[in-house]
């Protein structure tokens, strides 16, 4: 896909914010919601789930990505980001590199009601692919 249609950017951005209401976040109180699309169409939403363990907290990408495959998906077209307030918020590192595992397209970014779509290359550049990929 070259390009994502704007109605699908803008409904994946509503998915993230809607997806934020469920965080859990009692430690940092950052609330952030994310969802995927998939290949064949599907949008999968998560938030990000904190532990009182701070290490094994969870971002908001990685729940959604992580629901997706395990409900069968294997490629991801695009992921959509809803930080606290509306404010704009880039994926992390790690998060990044999860995106690559799977392919991702685009990222999707929700700021203050204005939807961005950016391609997914800009966020992570000569990503690591796993010479033993097995899909
Ligand atoms: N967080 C996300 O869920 N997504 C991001 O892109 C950045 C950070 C979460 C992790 C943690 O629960 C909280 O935000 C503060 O870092």
């Amino acid at each position: 896909m070259r390009e994502l249609d704007r109605g699908t950017a803008e409904a994946l951005a509503r998915a993230a914010r809607r997806a934020r209401r469920f965080a859990y976040a009692p430690y940092s109180r950052f609330r952030v919601g994310a969802a995927v699309l998939d290949e064949q169409g599907r949008v999968y939403t998560g938030c990000n789930v904190e532990c009182g363990s701070y290490g094994l907290s969870n971002c908001a990408e990685r729940v959604a990505i992580h629901k997706a495959v395990s409900e069968g998906a294997r490629r991801v077209v695009a992921v959509a980001v809803a930080g606290p307030d509306d404010r704009e918020l880039t994926p992390c590192g790690a998060c990044r590199q999860v995106m690559a595992e799977f392919g991702t397209q685009f990222v999707v970014l929700s700021r203050r009601g204005r939807t961005r779509v950016y391609s997914f290359p800009d966020f992570l550049p000569r990503a690591f692919r796993s010479p033993k990929e097995h899909r």
